[in-house]
């Protein structure tokens, strides 16, 4: 059979994540790293036929001039997280990538948002539907250009403050809005989704951002014979309490307070310093643990942006708890993780399963990949380790139906 190659749209193309996957494909192509970090790579996803490194083809959208280069090497220069060696190798795929590069959309991304945009033909001004059918050109060109099979789009942009107002459980109630930037109340993370739908491409949010995460988006999806996913990749403090959380539970001990601090310094951090956006996070970061215990603790979550620190995410973790005769008792953990390391391969791994669900016809939301997410769709189990089996049983059924297709 010949090699098909599939498409990975990075909304948000010169951001460390995006990045550190460009420069992570490239690594693995040539065969030069282990696939450490990659869900996909363990049994039973790798026998499952998903799309091999080099035949996963990157493009993208950003509202940022410089070039991809230079914003890869931010990794070396600003957080000593990948080496020069490593960058310099991937050089030929930045020229690549850079190539297929599209000005982005800045329509309700916020004043935060909208200050980080440079002026290299990101238009300013622009009526939403304008911008979901620039979006949805540049996405359906490149399939065509370059002859893939299938194209998800990531969105791995930066954090927008939350929507001013409620978005209609209807799609036919908001069609209308697009015309009029002022009363369409969709912020540019779902102009993103609705342009990715309309060029027969999946969506995954990465993001703690809207994306196609009301109901009357996710409905599109499937309408369009596409599959979305999200939301807000589950990479580091989140994914503890995932793991913790049920382990109170289970031996039921009771969470009193839990309180998490995290400090980092790479531009995401800086983003979130916006106390509008950093609402959107919080709120992401900090609803699982009622979900998982069944009950509501006292709960605090802080984001700082330490300059210094790049992109290495320290999380401090006061957990305080109480036992058998009512006495108390703490957990602490301190996390220091390089984000876009820890984020990168989770990026690769969701376009290929993605990929592979929509080669057997699976559309709308794959609820199956909860265990990637912080605020996964249409699931309320919150626990990691239920969410994984989720994975693995979706895995088995692939596995048995193309073994009965043989
Ligand atoms: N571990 C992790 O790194 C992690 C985990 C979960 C979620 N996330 C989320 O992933 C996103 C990316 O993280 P990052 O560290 O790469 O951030 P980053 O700030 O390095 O990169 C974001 C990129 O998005 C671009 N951008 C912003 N608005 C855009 C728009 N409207 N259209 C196109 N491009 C736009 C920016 O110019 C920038 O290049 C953030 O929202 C972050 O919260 C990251």
């Amino acid at each position: 059979m010949p090699r098909q190659r599939m498409g990975l749209w990075l909304v948000g193309a010169k951001g460390g994540v995006a990045t550190t996957v460009i420069t992570g494909l490239a690594a693995l192509s040539r065969g030069t790293v282990p696939p450490v970090g990659l869900v996909t790579a363990l049994d039973p996803f790798a026998s499952l036929g998903l799309v091999d490194f080099p035949d996963i083809v990157v493009g993208g959208h950003d509202i940022r001039g410089g070039r991809l280069i230079d914003e890869a090497r931010r990794m070396w220069t600003e957080s000593r997280a990948i080496t020069p060696d490593v960058l310099d190798a991937a050089a030929d795929a930045f020229t690549a990538v850079e190539a297929r590069l599209r000005p982005g959309t800045v329509v309700a991304a916020g004043d935060m948002i909208r200050s980080l945009a440079d002026d290299v033909g990101v238009a300013r001004v622009e009526s939403p539907q304008a911008a979901i059918e620039r979006v949805r050109s540049d996405i359906a060109a490149f399939a065509a250009a370059e002859h893939l099979r299938h194209v998800v789009v990531v969105n791995v942009a930066s954090t927008e403050p939350a929507p001013a107002r409620p978005i209609p459980a209807d799609f036919a109630a908001i069609e209308p809005l697009l015309d009029d930037a002022a009363a369409c109340p969709l912020p540019a993370s779902s102009l993103y989704a609705l342009a990715s739908f309309a060029a027969g491409a999946s969506y995954v949010n990465f993001t703690p951002s809207t994306g196609a995460t009301p109901p009357a988006l996710r409905l599109l999806a499937a309408r369009h014979g596409v599959a979305t996913a999200g939301c807000d990749g589950k990479t580091g403090e989140t994914l503890l309490k995932s793991v913790l959380a049920p382990m109170f539970a289970a031996r039921h001990l009771e969470v009193m307070s839990w309180v998490g601090h995290n400090i980092f310094g790479n531009m995401d951090g800086k983003v979130l310093d916006d106390p509008r956006n950093k609402a959107t996070k919080i709120r992401s970061k900090d609803h699982l643990l009622a979900d998982i215990l069944g009950y509501a603790p006292q709960t605090h979550v802080s984001i700082e942006y330490i300059k210094s620190l790049g992109d290495w995410k320290t999380a401090w973790d006061h957990v305080h708890f109480r036992g058998f005769l009512g006495t108390p008792m703490t957990l602490q953990f301190t996390w220091q993780g390089c984000d876009s390391i820890l984020a990168a391969p989770l990026v690769i791994d969701l376009a290929r399963l993605v990929e592979r669900a929509q080669r057997d016809g699976q559309c709308g939301v794959l609820d199956w990949l909860a265990c990637f997410f912080k605020s996964p769709f249409d699931v309320t189990e919150q626990s990691f380790a239920a969410q994984f089996a989720l994975l693995e049983q979706w895995a088995d059924a692939t596995a048995r139906s193309s073994s009965s297709a043989v």
